[in-house]
């Protein structure tokens, strides 16, 4: 069993979902998983006692959060020497438009290349459109956002666009990841076996 931090930010909660959803896989795979929003960090704390971690984010305006930009700038060395991944949660990933695909991507590379870090596992995450939670202005903005990458307009009803499967598998990728670098503990049968 390995010990993993997932740490995350989100604005309207689909970042958290994918969090709590790749948590669980990991808790599936018999890994200690502790969750933390980026924002709210308990000062306790200690990133360099895991044994891998992940961190996810949202894009609004063209950049993620700042919490997690501080997060991973305050503890570069330590997600440098221990297996670490990156999830990106946005609107543009989930357009059917080739360029925006491609921007959703930029808009990683540069974040990452601007905190410089370099995690082993990236993933683009298709996010959500939560017309029920946003205010007027906020409505009119994202309905025009979504003219463009989603071209669903339709403000009485939300949208989700995250591919599960998609996400169950960069879990699955990181949890192996980890497994290979992890020593494992010495198996109770064999130690009996040996004496
Ligand atoms: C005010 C606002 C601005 C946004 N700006 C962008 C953007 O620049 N590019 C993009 O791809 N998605 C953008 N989005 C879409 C969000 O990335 C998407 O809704 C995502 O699911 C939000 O995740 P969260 O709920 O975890 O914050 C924006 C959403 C809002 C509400």
């Amino acid at each position: 069993m390995a010990t993993i931090l997932l740490v995350y930010e989100s604005s309207e909660g689909q970042t958290a979902k994918v969090a709590s959803f790749v948590a669980s896989e990991l808790r599936d795979r018999d890994h200690r998983v502790d969750v933390e929003r980026a924002s709210d960090l308990p000062s306790t704390l200690d990133v360099e006692r895991y044994d891998g971690v992940l961190i996810g984010a949202s894009v609004h305006a063209g950049e993620h959060q700042t919490p997690v930009r501080r997060f991973v700038t305050a503890n570069r060395d330590t997600l440098s020497s221990a297996p670490s991944g990156f999830f990106s949660v946005s609107l543009s990933a989930a357009s059917e438009d080739e360029q925006s695909r491609e921007a959703a991507a930029e808009i990683a590379e540069d974040f990452l290349a601007d905190v410089e870090w370099e995690p082993d596992q990236v993933a683009l995450v298709p996010g959500a459109l939560k017309y029920s939670k946003y205010g007027f202005f906020k409505r009119l903005l994202l309905r025009e956002i979504a003219r463009r990458e989603s071209g669903d307009t339709d403000t009485s009803q939300d949208y989700e666009y995250t591919d599960w499967d998609s996400v169950a598998e960069f879990a699955d990728d990181f949890a192996r990841l980890v497994e290979e670098a992890t020593p494992m503990a010495p198996d109770s049968g064999d130690a009996a076996s040996s004496e």
